[in-house]
C-alpha cells in the first residue's frame, strides 16, 4: 500500500510540476491549489516533495525542477521577500539544506546559512526567546512564541554543526527548553502561542491563533511538537525533550476518533461537519517514526509508536488520500488551515502532502526528509 501510494504521489508532484512551471501551490481553497509566486512560509514544502520524489526514482527531471526551485529560494533570500518571521526553516530546511544533503552543492549550503543566520535575527535576548511573528517590537507579537516554531529549529541546530559557532545551538536549545516549560502543559496536551513580556522575559500566559480557544489543544501544534521535540532530542540528546515529545505524541493517539485521523482542535465539539486536519495526523506519524528512532529496543514504546505510525497512515491512505482521483494536485483530502478564520477549513494543505509522502518514504525506503544530515 506505502508504494502505491508515493507512486501516485509522485506522478501527481510529476504533473503539478508540468502544468505550473515556476510557481508555488499557495493556501488552497475548494480543493485545488492556487498557484503563485515564492512569498508565503509553505513554499519549502512543495521544493521537499520534489527532493523526494528524486530520491526515489533517482530521475532527473525532479533533481532539476528542485534546483530550479532553490535557485528561486536563493532570490527569495537575496530580495528579502516576506522573510520577516520564523518560518525560515521550514523554507530552507526543504529546499536549500536539502539540496546540500542530496546533492552536497556548496552553494546550496552557503545559502542556507545565510538564511540561519536571518533566522537568528529573531532571538530576542531580553525575553530569550525566538519571535514568531511581526516586527521585534510589535505591541501584539513582539513577546510570542508558538510551537510550530520547533520545526524552525532544526535549521540553527544544523548551522552549528556546520560552522561549529556554539550561537546557533545554544539560541535553538534554549527555546526549546522554553517552549517545553511554557507550551507543553502538565496533562501532556499543549497551547498554540504563549506571551512573555518582550522588556524581560517574564511569562504572561498562554494562548491560540488558529486553535478552537486559548487553552484548547489545536491538533497541528500539537503534532509539531512530537517532531519538533524529538528532532531538539536528536540534535540536543537532553532527554527531557524525548520524554515531551513522548508525552505529547501519546496524548495525541489518546484522543484520536474512531478512524484515526485529528479533527482540527482537540477540544472543538465534534458534530456533523466539524473539520479534520488531516495534516496534523501526517505530521505526527512523521513524527512519532523520528521518535521511535531514538527509543531502545527494550522499550515498549517503541512498537507503540511505530504501530502509531502505520495505523494512522493506513487510514490516511486509504480514507484520505486521492489515489483514486487522477486528476486532483494534492494527495491529502480534508486538511485545514485556520478553521475560526475560515481559512482553508477543509482542503489540501501543502505541508500535510510534505509530510504524507515524508512518512510514506520513511517507512518504505528509509528516507527521512531533510531536518538533519
Ligand atoms: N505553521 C503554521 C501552521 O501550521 O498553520
Amino acid at each position: 500500500m506505502w508504494k502505491q501510494a508515493i507512486e501516485d504521489a509522485v506522478q501527481k508532484i510529476r504533473k503539478n510540476i508540468e502544468g505550473h512551471p515556476g510557481l508555488f501551490p499557495h493556501i488552497t481553497e475548494g480543493n485545488r491549489y492556487q498557484w503563485g509566486e515564492n512569498n508565503d512560509w509553505i513554499e519549502g514544502f512543495y521544493t521537499g516533495m520534489i527532493w523526494l520524489s528524486y530520491q526515489y526514482t533517482g530521475d532527473e527531471f525532479f533533481k532539476k525542477a528542485a534546483e530550479e526551485q532553490v535557485q528561486n529560494f536563493r532570490e527569495r533570500l537575496g530580495n528579502n521577500v516576506a522573510l520577516d518571521h520564523h518560518d525560515i526553516g521550514f523554507l530552507y530546511s526543504l529546499s536549500s539544506k536539502a539540496g546540500w544533503i542530496i546533492a552536497k552543492d556548496e552553494e546550496a549550503r552557503q545559502l542556507t546559512l545565510r538564511a540561519a543566520d536571518k533566522l537568528m535575527q529573531r532571538w530576542r535576548p531580553a525575553g530569550q526567546y525566538i519571535q514568531a511573528w511581526g516586527p521585534e517590537g510589535d505591541p501584539k507579537n513582539g513577546g510570542r512564541i508558538i510551537i510550530d516554531c520547533m520545526l524552525n529549529l532544526p535549521l540553527l541546530y544544523w548551522a552549528y554543526e556546520q560552522t561549529g559557532d556554539p550561537k546557533y545551538r545554544d539560541i535553538a536549545a534554549i527555546h526549546a527548553e522554553k517552549s517545553r516549560r511554557y507550551l507543553v502543559r502538565g496533562d501532556d496536551s499543549s497551547y498554540h502561542t504563549f506571551y512573555f513580556n518582550q522588556e524581560d522575559g517574564t511569562p504572561i500566559g498562554g494562548g491560540t491563533h488558529q486553535g478552537y480557544h486559548d487553552g484548547s489543544t489545536w491538533t497541528r501544534g500539537q503534532a509539531w511538537g512530537i517532531y519538533g521535540f524529538a528532532l531538539s532530542y536528536r540534535y540536543t540528546r537532553n532527554p527531557l525533550f524525548l520524554d515531551t515529545s513522548r508525552r505529547l505524541a501519546r496524548y495525541f493517539d489518546k484522543h484520536l476518533p474512531e478512524d484515526q485521523v485529528a479533527y482540527w482542535d482537540f477540544d472543538a465539539p465534534i458534530e456533523e461537519g466539524t473539520p479534520r486536519d488531516s495534516s496534523a495526523s501526517a505530521i505526527a506519524a512523521a513524527g512519532v517514526l523520528e521518535l521511535a528512532e531514538h527509543l531502545d529496543d527494550k522499550d515498549p514504546d517503541k512498537a507503540f509508536f511505530q504501530d502509531a505510525a502505520v495505523r494512522w497512515m493506513a487510514s490516511l491512505v486509504r480514507n484520505y488520500s486521492t489515489m483514486s482521483m487522477p486528476e486532483a494536485e494534492g494527495l491529502l483530502l480534508h486538511g485545514s488551515y485556520h478553521v475560526r478564520g475560515d481559512r482553508g477549513p477543509d482542503d489540501f494543505m501543502i505541508w500535510g502532502d510534505y509530510y504524507y509522502l515524508e512518512a510514506l518514504m520513511r517507512m518504505e525506503r528509509g528516507l527521512k526528509g531533510y531536518w538533519y544530515e
